[in-house]
């Protein structure tokens, strides 16, 4: 993937971060997921009265995506920091686990790509093999691993 569209996934994550619903923890997250199709899926965080059912950025963007029939990706942009921290100013936002385990679920571990971004001039780029190594996958229940 060229640079560019690193910085284009890195825009649309902050875009999407406009979005985040957290009345309760401030901590704004968004993310922009890239699919082999060429579209871009956008996803935010989600908070509930009751916690739980939170659902982090980056799982809203794979949810979205699967749940029009996409099951392929390249990679995914993430930005994330506390309401009102101006956009560039913000530390990097790695993934929680259990998103790491959903991009295990879809994405091939040695060639995903996880942008971690502060601004369009400040980014990490890992790949999920690097995330979440020695993981579990769905090949583990198919026979083929
Ligand atoms: N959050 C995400 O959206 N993605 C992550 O990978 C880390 C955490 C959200 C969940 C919750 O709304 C807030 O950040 C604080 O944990």
């Amino acid at each position: 993937m060229d640079e560019r569209m690193e910085k284009r996934l890195i825009a649309e994550a902050f875009e999407a971060q406009k979005h985040a619903y957290t009345p309760y923890s401030h901590f704004c997250v968004g993310a922009a997921l890239l699919a082999r199709n060429g579209k871009i899926y956008r996803g935010c965080n989600i908070e509930n009265a009751t916690y739980t059912p939170t659902n982090c950025a980056e799982r809203t963007a794979f949810f979205k995506a699967v749940s029009e029939g996409v099951r392929e990706f390249e990679a995914i942009a993430i930005v994330g920091n506390k309401e009102g921290v101006p956009r560039g100013e913000g530390e990097l936002c790695p993934p929680c686990g259990v998103c790491r385990q959903v991009m295990r679920e879809f994405c091939d571990p040695e060639t995903f790509r996880v942008i971690l971004a502060a601004g369009e001039e400040n980014y990490r780029v890992l790949l999920l093999k690097e995330l979440l190594p020695c993981s579990f996958g769905p090949e583990a229940l198919s026979g083929e691993a």
